[in-house]
């Protein structure tokens, strides 16, 4: 993971907000790749962080990031993890469904708290289709709809509970979005909302998050969406349509999680095996095995991810050859790149680097045939530093309990 790399992504992040709004926060997506040293850079970023579990959040507070900066997401938090958010002094937690809603509430309450929360709207846009009709993708598991009126709802449900303070309104339209529609007419959306609550209540809530999803370049084919693009994009609308609603301008936030993470770390595998097969139609194709696959990164099994390769440890003028990319688990699907040219001379011991796996990587990866999850290595000024250790057989047995055998009778 190149370090000046998250730093120079994290912080265009937070200059093209300033840029166009004067200020802001930059919620840096904890899942998209968290560890205590990356919530420590976050701090010195000054970059805010957004949580969406208890885990999330006991990484943040180990690096005595500030709770204050802390947002605390996901659609279904336990009473513990509130209860842990509000002790802790989480700055905002934003609030998903009308059980939760009562829940923190409550918890608030009984900790003689005001909790200053958001509520996680759905906009009903598509990001992914560009069909942004008010009653698509209604149908998702996240946040109160506001085509059928559950926003307004809950909105007044939390004006009515004394130990919650609704500051804002947020969204989050989807993942890996290149097109700057969808945020565009979401951010609309939202103000639409706002202008709701200012005619029922005569004042106006002073937030609103439009959350992440900005688009990265896996392979050399796309392209990113740029943080000076889709914030001017972003602030235009917000700004024309506060006008003509006559409302002030709120202070806008976003959750860039891949955007900043992901471009920044290259996964450096080990090839193990090779061989060629005969396919049906004559043609040959080859399979490198390498020292890992879907446990840490199961991008490609899930979602169809493309990504490309590189050998790392020498050059070759081998003639490329159509070649499998896979790891080593026990799984036919178990493909990191169906279909790339690689230099035909690639052997055992050869080192593979698969770019722009930074985000939902490691974060994602499991100990599927108990494979020992990676390291993940800093290098900042030529230096490398561990910044998470690679698990070991030890770390894996740790979890076993085993008791005494049964006597048999
Ligand atoms: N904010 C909220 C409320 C989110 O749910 C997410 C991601 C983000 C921000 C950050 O989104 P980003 O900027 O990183 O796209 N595992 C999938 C991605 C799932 C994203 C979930 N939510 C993948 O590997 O593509």
């Amino acid at each position: 993971m190149d370090q000046d790399d998250f730093y120079l992504r994290a912080k265009a992040w937070q200059a093209a907000l300033t840029q166009s709004f004067g200020g802001g926060q930059v919620y840096y997506a904890a899942k998209s790749f968290v560890c205590v040293e990356i919530a420590k850079w976050l701090k010195e970023l000054k970059i805010g962080l957004d949580v969406c579990t208890g885990g999330e959040l006991a990484v943040a507070l180990a690096a005595n990031f500030p709770a204050s900066e802390i947002e605390f997401h996901g659609n279904n938090k336990s009473e513990i993890e509130i209860s842990a958010a509000i002790k802790a002094g989480v700055g905002t937690i934003v609030i998903d469904s009308f059980d939760e809603l009562s829940r923190v509430a409550k918890i608030a309450k009984d900790m003689n708290k005001v909790q200053k929360v958001y509520l996680r709207l759905t906009p009903g846009v598509d990001a992914h289709t560009h069909e942004f009709i008010s009653t698509a993708h209604e149908d998702v598991k996240f946040g109160f709809s506001i085509a059928s009126g559950d926003a307004l709802i809950a909105i007044d449900k939390c004006m009515s509970e004394d130990s919650i303070n609704l500051a804002g309104i947020h969204c989050h339209i989807g993942s890996q979005i290149f097109e700057v529609e969808g945020f565009k007419v979401a951010a609309e959306r939202l103000v639409g909302v706002l202008a709701s609550f200012r005619d029922k209540y005569s004042t106006q809530l002073p937030e609103l998050n439009i959350g992440g999803g900005y688009g990265i370049a896996y392979t050399q084919d796309e392209s990113a969406i740029a943080p000076d693009t889709v914030i001017p994009a972003i602030s235009e609308v917000i700004k024309s349509e506060c006008k003509k609603l006559n409302l002030s301008v709120p202070k806008v936030s976003v959750e860039p999680g891949r955007a900043i993470v992901g471009p920044t770390t290259t996964t450096l595998y080990v090839v193990g095996t090779t061989k060629t097969v005969t396919l049906e139609n004559g043609s040959k194709r080859r399979y490198v095995s390498v020292d890992g696959g879907m446990s840490e990164n199961i991008r490609p099994a899930l979602y169809g991810a493309k990504y490309s390769a590189y050998l790392a440890n020498r050059t070759s003028t081998a003639k490329p050859i159509t070649t499998r990319v896979v790891g080593k688990h026990c799984e036919s699907g178990d493909v990191l790149i169906p279909n790339i040219d690689l230099p035909e001379d690639i052997k055992a011991g050869d080192l593979l680097a698969i770019p722009a796996t930074g985000a939902y990587g490691r974060s994602m990866a499991s100990n599927y045939n108990h494979i020992p999850r990676p390291s993940v290595i800093s290098v900042v000024n030529g230096t490398a530093r561990e910044i998470l250790r690679r698990e070991n057989e030890s770390d894996l047995l740790n979890l076993d309990v085993v008791q005494a055998p049964r006597a048999l009778s």
